[in-house]
């Protein structure tokens, strides 16, 4: 045979694109990965041996990465100052290999990627590296350049990924952060044994609400159907949930071809609010959270102007929002720190089912790549 032997050879399974078989694998994925960083008996997260970092010794974390998992870093930002009170910047890692930001103190470099072959990614952590920052890596390809090169690897457990779009390797990505987010708040002293159990329950709940998500996938092909004939989307979002809907922009970009941008809803008067009228579609991510009444008054100044509001919230989101029509993708309330790891599903659904109505090469979209490994 002309295969070497142990090759895994990757195949759609039932599914009729390698996308989809990968969106329905996250509750698997996601379970195995969340199971190597907790300890289910004691609810408590436990680190692999080999991720040893004492988050009570820096004062300072910078992320870089691209694309999807620059999106990821975007969460990991918002979890580490919320929950460790952790400072953090991040970069897109082309702008941090050239910003050259001064890397003082005691800080430690984050690097998150799927392949670990990135061009711009490996350039930023060998800039930390030279800095005299300890680098860690969160990868799903332990052999790679990246893994090999980096202080401390966090692996994913999210397997091969085939789709150019990341979609396991991005909720993957998103359950090992927030693993390292709640040991860094109980290291820092700011989260309490039982908030750390809380948090822990909920991260460990997360592979079941997947799944019931997964359930309704019906619901967000209707919705997909009717943004197929949009030459224009805006996909809004606030806290947690602000970086997904940039990630639910580039997605809809990269497989349908179809203009979205993903702003913070509460930029939307600054700008964005001018280019709403019947024609365009706005998404808008509402979980139950600390900013849920903040985005429903977003909400309220899109329905004004006739926007077409496209809501993703759990069941009472759109009532409370005072809209005429249904909650259009229906989500279940979970705590508001795992919100991103659950409502990054109908995001990638959206984009999956958009692209397949419109006939668009959902596993191979035109110029894209799946590791983009030169500059
Ligand atoms: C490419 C892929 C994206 C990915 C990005 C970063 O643009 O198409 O899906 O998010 O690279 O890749 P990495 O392997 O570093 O996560």
């Amino acid at each position: 045979s002309l295969i070497p032997a142990g090759t895994l050879l990757a195949d759609k399974g039932n599914y009729s694109h390698f996308m989809a078989k990968e969106i329905h694998e996250q509750p698997e994925v996601v379970g195995r990965t969340v199971a190597h960083y907790v300890d289910l008996a004691t609810g408590t997260v436990r680190l692999p041996e080999e991720v040893a970092i004492d988050f009570a010794a820096i004062d300072r974390l910078a992320i870089a990465a691209c694309g999807t998992a620059y999106y990821a870093g975007i969460i990991a930002k918002y979890w580490f100052e919320q929950l460790a009170r952790l400072p953090v910047e991040i970069d897109v890692a082309s702008e941090f290999r050239y910003r050259e930001p001064p890397l003082t103190g005691r800080g430690l470099a984050l690097f998150i990627s799927q392949s670990g072959e990135t061009a711009d990614t490996l350039a930023s952590l060998r800039y930390a590296k030279a800095a005299g920052w300890p680098a860690l890596a969160v990868v799903n390809v332990a052999t790679s350049t990246i893994a090999r090169e980096s202080d401390v690897v966090a692996p994913t457990l999210a397997g091969p990924e085939i789709g150019v779009a990341s979609t396991k390797a991005f909720t993957c990505q998103l359950a090992v952060l927030l693993a390292l987010a709640i040991h860094a708040g109980r290291a820092r002293g700011v989260l309490s044994a039982q908030e750390e159990q809380e948090l822990v329950d909920a991260l460990v709940g997360v592979p079941s609400h997947m799944t019931k998500v997964l359930a309704r996938e019906t619901q967000v092909e209707q919705v997909a159907r009717d943004l197929a004939k949009a030459r224009d989307v805006l996909y809004l979002g606030r806290g947690l949930s602000y970086a997904l809907a940039l990630e639910g922009a580039l997605k809809l970009k990269e497989l349908s071809y179809i203009h979205a941008e993903g702003y913070a809803a509460g930029e939307l008067k600054h700008g964005p609010i001018a280019l709403i009228d019947e024609a365009m579609p706005v998404i808008v991510l509402a979980p139950r959270d600390k900013v849920f009444e903040k985005t429903v008054s977003n909400v309220q100044e899109v329905a004004a102007r006739g926007g077409r509001i496209i809501l993703i919230g759990d069941a009472h989101a759109a009532g409370e929002a005072g809209l005429a029509g249904e909650t259009a993708v229906v989500m279940p309330e979970v705590h508001p720190a795992v919100v991103p790891l659950l409502y990054a599903l109908p995001v990638q659904l959206l984009s999956y089912h958009t692209a397949r109505v419109m006939g668009k090469d959902v596993d191979q979209p035109r110029n894209l790549a799946k590791s983009v490994t030169v500059e």
